[in-house]
Order: C-alpha cells, then structure tokens, then sequence
C-alpha cells in the first residue's frame, strides 16, 4: 500500500490507517455496542496484515478498553505498527467522560496509555478535543515537555480549527491534524485543508464512510436492531430527516457509480476523501476482518473526474434541501 510522510515528519503512514473507536465496544455514552475482543484481535491482525502500518486509538475509547486490546493485538508482532492516540478526555468512577487538558493530567495520561498499549514511545499524540478551550496552551506545552523525554515523537491535535492551531504552533510544532471528513461532512475543505498545505501539517480523517452510513450497508432496519448502548442511534446523520437524505445518496448516486467503478460503496466513499492531495490518510474503522479486507482494497484509485462531478453535484442538492427544510 502507498504510503505518505505525515507533514514534516519523518513518518511514514500507509493511506488507510486502522480505526479502533468500535472496538472500544459498549458500555459508555459513545461505545458502538457489545464488541468480541477476540474479533476485535484478529480485526487488528488482518489489518497488519494487509500492509496497514498504523493505527489509531484513544483511552476515550471503551475508557481504556481499546487500547488495552490494541496492546494485546501487537503483543509478540514483529512488525509493530505506528501507533496514534489521544490525550483530554477523563473519565471517574460514574464512567462519565470529561474534558481535561491540565499538566498533570496530559503526564499521567501518557503513562497510562504506554502502559495499557505495552509500548515504549508513542509515534503520534494527540489532542482529542480543543476543550476546554481555555487549557490549550497548557497541555501543548505539557505534550512538548513529553516529546523532549522521549516518551512521545510527535505532537498532532484533532478536531482543532486554523486558530486554534495557530495558538499553540508557537509553543511546540503540530505534526498533524486530525478532522471529520467524508462526503456528508466537509467543513475542512474551506480553510482547514489549505492551512495544513501551506503548513506542511498531516492531515489524518476521520470517519469518512460516515461511521458505516456510506458502507451501502445501513437500512432502517439495521439502524433499528442497533444496540442499546450503540451512540450512533442517537447521532442526526441516523436519524430522520437527515437519514432519508443520506440514503438516497447511497442508494440513487453513490451505489451506481461504485459499481461503475467496480468497487464498493465503503470503497468509493473512502477514495473519495483520499481524493484531496492534502489528505495522508484516511482512518477507517472497522470490527470485523472482513471489514477491513474490504476497504484496503480499491480504495486509494483515483476516482473518474465524471463521478466526481456527478457525486459533487448531488451533494450540493442534498445540501440545498437541508438548507430549505
Ligand atoms: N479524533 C476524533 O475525535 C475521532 C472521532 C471519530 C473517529 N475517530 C477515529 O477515526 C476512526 C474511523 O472513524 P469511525 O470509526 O467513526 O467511522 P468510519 O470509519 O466511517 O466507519 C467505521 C464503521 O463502519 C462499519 N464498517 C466498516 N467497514 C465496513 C464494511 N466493509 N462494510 C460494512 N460496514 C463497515 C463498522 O461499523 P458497524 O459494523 O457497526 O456498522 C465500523 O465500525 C475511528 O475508529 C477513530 O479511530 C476519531
């Protein structure tokens, strides 16, 4: 699989990185439902195996879970991949998250996820949120005394906008971005893109099939049958009437030109937010093997600039239609 150096950075990352936010599993405000951590293991395998080199995590995710399951993945493997997670987000006994981005708790959040994932260093350490905003200098300035030990190479932030980068450039160099970006949400592309352009900043996205909307694979019934403890039933893109949109995307444009293309929908949802030269890598979720044979293919081809257009096109309608409602 191509790979790209992430900004300035001496990284390399494959152009799919792994994602493991369902394989956090249920229990907590944003899990995915009840997760097999055997499958989740061998997701994480197959992944390897099929040449992705890095992956992403959180201690967010499962409240400590994820990661501790990502550490036994790698246990014994040869080939260790890069590893991202995150830092700002605390959980107490209630299992209640909140944002914290003080000194102290950047340290003991770095040793912790050292520990749960069984590694010396972490390749990438992120920000998972700028909140509360008001912290943001502190903990980045905390993350630089981090880099300078060692325990940390380099220093990203996700879900930042171009201010709140250039805050805290001067304090420490940022690695790399990491944004929601997919067909359904693409508020990067105005400004936040262009900066990391001009930056030489990675750009890592996430969730671009939507978390599994722009599979081809969500009805309503499936949506229906989702776990309690599943947030995405609770998320507007699943529900009505954003929902009606989203499915007529898939089913009436996306679908026809996937199959044009030979690929699949989660493929082409992915290819198209590869698309973008400011883009290093897309970071696709999966939990099963079978997930992620699937979208490691196909999904790095340059895409018709046709399709494009057409696929464009029906975006800008779906986008008028929200915006008359
Ligand atoms: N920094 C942040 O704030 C932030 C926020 C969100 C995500 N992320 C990162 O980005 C990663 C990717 O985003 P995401 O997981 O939200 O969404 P995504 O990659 O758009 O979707 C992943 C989900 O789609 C479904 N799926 C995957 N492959 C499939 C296939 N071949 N066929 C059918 N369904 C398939 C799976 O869920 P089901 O099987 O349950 O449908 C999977 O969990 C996360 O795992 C996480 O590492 C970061």
């Amino acid at each position: 699989m191509n790979t790209k150096s992430l900004g300035w950075t001496e990284l390399n990352f494959t152009q799919i990185g792994l994602g493991t936010w369902a394989i956090g599993g249920g229990g907590w405000a944003f899990g995915w439902g009840p997760q097999d951590d055997t499958l989740s293991v061998e997701t994480i395998h197959r992944a390897l195996d099929l040449g992705i080199n890095w992956i992403d995590t959180a201690p967010a995710y499962g409240l400590g879970h994820c990661e501790t399951v990502v550490g036994q993945a790698l246990k014994g493997r040869a080939n260790k991949p890069f590893i991202a997670t995150k830092c700002g987000r605390s959980w107490g006994s209630d299992r209640k998250l909140f944002p914290a981005l003080r000194k102290k708790t950047i340290l003991g959040e770095v040793d912790a996820s050292l520990t749960r994932l069984g590694v010396g260093v972490i390749d990438l350490y992120q920000v998972h949120w700028p909140q509360p905003e008001e912290e943001i200098e502190e903990a980045w300035d905390a993350i630089a005394d981090v880099v300078r030990s060692g325990k940390i190479r380099y220093a990203g932030v996700c879900n930042f906008n171009v201010s709140q980068i250039k805050r805290i450039q001067p304090i420490h160099p940022v690695a790399s971005v990491q944004p929601p970006y997919s067909m359904l949400v693409r508020d990067v592309e105005a400004e936040l893109l262009p900066f990391c352009a001009q930056e030489n900043i990675g750009v890592v996205a996430y969730s671009p099939m939507q978390k599994g909307l722009l599979t081809g694979k969500i009805t309503r019934e499936r949506i229906a049958e989702f776990a309690r403890d599943d947030h995405r039933s609770r998320d507007p893109q699943f529900l009505e009437p954003l929902l009606d949109l989203n499915l007529e995307l898939v089913n009436d444009t996306l679908r026809p030109i996937a199959e044009r293309n030979q690929m699949t929908v989660a493929q082409l949802a992915i290819a198209w937010v590869l698309r973008r030269p400011e883009m290093t890598a897309a970071i696709v979720g999966a939990r099963r093997p079978g997930q992620i044979e699937e979208t490691v293919q196909h999904s790095t081809l340059a895409l018709p600039e046709d399709d494009l257009h057409t696929i464009d096109h029906a975006l800008r309608i779906r986008q008028e239609s929200i915006q008359s409602r």
